[in-house]
């Protein structure tokens, strides 16, 4: 439908808790889903939640074929989880370098969770549940903390893990990819 401007960081809106959306319909599809798509592939970003375009609703949609910002990262089917429960399956974790379209130009060391299961709904209403490992853990992890209005900043452990992308790719820190993003 339309490609929304993303909020970012700073923006009190992505520190709310999101709402939970009470009707999966074609309303939805056709509204906040369709531009949510279009946005995260404006963007080509990996994820994206509702509230990055200024929606309070628990939607993220994620997905990578071979995105260009996460070149080493396998694929993670297209999918859009609405109300999305997590339950981490290990306390193991790993630290990858994160970013996000809400912190532009920016990335940090961020530890999470090896391995999750993650349930909820899709956008015509049918359940989810799925276990997931590694950078598809990692996505999903990521978004649906923007639903409970945290930014990745907040997740890195060594504050001196974080930098400007274009600083850390110059270091060789991060592997130079090509895209302005
Ligand atoms: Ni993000």
């Amino acid at each position: 439908m339309a490609v929304k401007a993303v909020l970012k960081i700073g923006n009190p809106f992505l520190r709310k808790i999101a709402d939970s959306v009470e009707t999966i319909d074609q309303t939805l599809r056709d509204g906040v889903v369709q531009d949510m798509l279009d946005t995260m592939a404006a963007e080509n970003g990996a994820g994206i939640a509702a509230p990055q375009i200024g929606i309070s609703l628990r939607i993220v949609i994620f997905g990578i074929e071979t995105n260009p910002r996460y070149p080493d990262a396998e694929p993670v089917p297209l999918t859009i989880l609405i109300n999305p429960k997590i339950q981490l399956l290990t306390t193991e974790t790993e630290s990858l370098w994160e970013g996000c379209l809400s912190v532009p130009e920016y990335r940090g060391l961020v530890p999470r969770c090896k391995r999750i299961h993650y349930s909820g709904f899709n956008e015509m209403g049918e359940p989810i549940s799925v276990e997931a490992e590694g950078f598809h853990a990692r996505v999903v992890l990521h978004e649906v903390d923007h639903l409970d209005g945290i930014l990745f900043p907040e997740r890195i452990e060594d504050p001196s893990q974080f930098g400007m992308l274009k600083e850390l790719e110059d270091a060789g820190i991060i592997p130079k990819v090509a895209t302005k993003k």
